[in-house]
């Protein structure tokens, strides 16, 4: 067949046509095909990002918790600490190496008489915890350790303070010093028992050795008495009646010493009953009223009272004693006796507590212990025995007394006794 040129023309035309038809359709699907690639990819691509974002969201959630427990715990534990530190009964002090206070508890501030915490001042160390100090410097000076050392704090009117003191040096992890912990206790009432027992056994010998001898003194006296009597004053020369007198005068006083002596010195034998101290003081006060009140002053009872177990007789005689000592003191310096008896129950501790206080001269420490002594006196009339046998009456009934000082600047002598519960 023969075609034209237009024919042949139109055939190639129409194959070109095709042909650009079929490479078109080819790269519009390859183009679509690629597109759904991409979308699917781009798909995948974002859950995998929400993914890694959450598990780092939750990362953080627990970090966020754990940080919060940790810092619960170190707040507990430091409560916890904080706690322990404050309740315990012993007494806790944390020192550093320049002598700052890190750590004192309550507990060992009230043993020491020292003020509270006031956690933005500096420690101001008195003069009286000085020896508590000497210990802890002593342990940080050495690095050695000191185990149940006896420390006295010195008496500033109330009694001297014992405590059994330990010290251990602080070391940091590479074993450097850096400070000192010090645990101590208060041992003044196990002291004050010791000193009690001792005394009542003292007491005792005392007595069994010498009231003997003072009832040998006393009849020999009684008998120098008798004979002075004898002698009529009338019939002898003018010139030897003093001696007489003297002599009877110096066997009456003597043989009073030794009464009071004897007194002192017999073994303690209590008539136990319930006895209301509140009656005994008022008693005493009445007593020794009128004479206060003749010198322009006057004895005021004051405070709470309780029952104990005691012997009336005794203890009417021991705070009579007091208040007579009182008025003498005031009287021999020409001051007006103000005597307040001030009393306070110790329910915890199951004592009381009767201070007789005068505004009188006072008892300078240094004779605060003296005083006691059997003979030890001041006055020119005095036997020195009153407060020897108000000690021995007060030690008899498991008690203590000590003197101290009035807030009035006079003597405070202060009685402990147990109470009947
Ligand atoms: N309240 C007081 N104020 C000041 N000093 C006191 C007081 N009580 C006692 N004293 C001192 O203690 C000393 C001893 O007292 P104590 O009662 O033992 O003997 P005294 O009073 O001297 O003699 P006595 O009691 O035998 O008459 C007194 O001489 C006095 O120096
Ligand atoms: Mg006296």
């Amino acid at each position: 067949m023969n075609l034209t040129p237009n024919a042949y023309a139109f055939i190639g035309l129409t194959a070109i046509v095709a042909c650009l038809v079929t490479v078109l359709t080819y790269s519009v699907l390859r183009f679509a095909a690629a597109a759904r690639d991409t979308r699917s990819q781009l798909r995948g691509a974002g859950a995998e990002t929400a993914f890694l974002s959450a598990a780092l969201q939750e990362a953080v959630t627990k970090l966020k918790a754990q940080e919060r427990a940790t810092a619960a715990r170190a707040e507990a534990s430091e409560r916890l600490s904080g706690e322990i530190i404050s309740s315990l009964t012993a007494g806790l002090l944390v020192v550093g190496l320049n002598g700052e206070i890190r750590i004192f508890n309550p507990a060992g501030r009230r043993m020491i008489d020292a003020p509270d915490a006031d956690s933005t001042a500096p420690y101001e160390r008195s003069s009286r915890e000085q020896p508590l100090f000497d210990v802890i410097d002593e342990c940080m000076t050495t690095g050695n350790a000191i185990v149940r050392r006896a420390v006295e704090l010195p008496d500033e009117g109330n009694g001297a303070t014992h405590l059994g003191v330990t010290v251990s040096p602080l070391s940091d992890e590479e074993g450097k010093l850096h400070g000192a912990i010090c645990l101590f206790t208060d041992l003044t009432a196990v002291k004050d028992l010791e000193e009690q027992l001792r005394l009542k056994d003292s007491l005792a010998t005392v007595g069994e050795l010498t009231a003997g001898i003072a009832h040998e003194f006393r009849n020999g006296l009684a008998t120098i008495h008798g004979y002075s009597k004898l002698l009529d004053l009338d019939a002898l020369p003018a010139s030897y009646r003093p001696y007489v007198e003297g002599i009877r005068a110096e066997t009456e006083s003597l043989s009073q010493v030794v009464t009071n002596f004897l007194n002192f010195a017999r073994p303690a034998q209590l008539a136990l009953a319930r006895v209301d101290l509140r009656a005994i003081c008022d008693r005493a006060a009445e007593e020794v009223g009128p004479d206060a009140r003749a010198l322009g002053g006057d004895v005021a009872v004051h405070g709470e009272f309780a029952v104990v177990d005691g012997d009336e007789v005794l203890l009417r005689q021991a705070f009579s004693n007091l208040l007579r000592n009182a008025l003498e003191a005031c009287a021999g310096s020409s001051i007006a006796p103000h005597i307040v008896i001030q009393a306070d129950v110790e329910a915890s501790q199951k004592v009381m507590r009767i201070a007789v206080n005068d505004n009188g001269p006072g008892i300078a420490p240094a004779l605060r212990e003296r005083v006691f002594r059997p003979f030890f006196t001041s006055k020119r009339n005095g036997t020195g025995l009153g407060l020897a046998l108000v000690q021995k009456i007060i030690v008899f009934h498991n008690g203590r007394i000590v003197a101290g000082s009035s807030p009035e600047g006079g003597a405070s002598l202060q009685v402990t006794l147990p109470i009947k519960q």
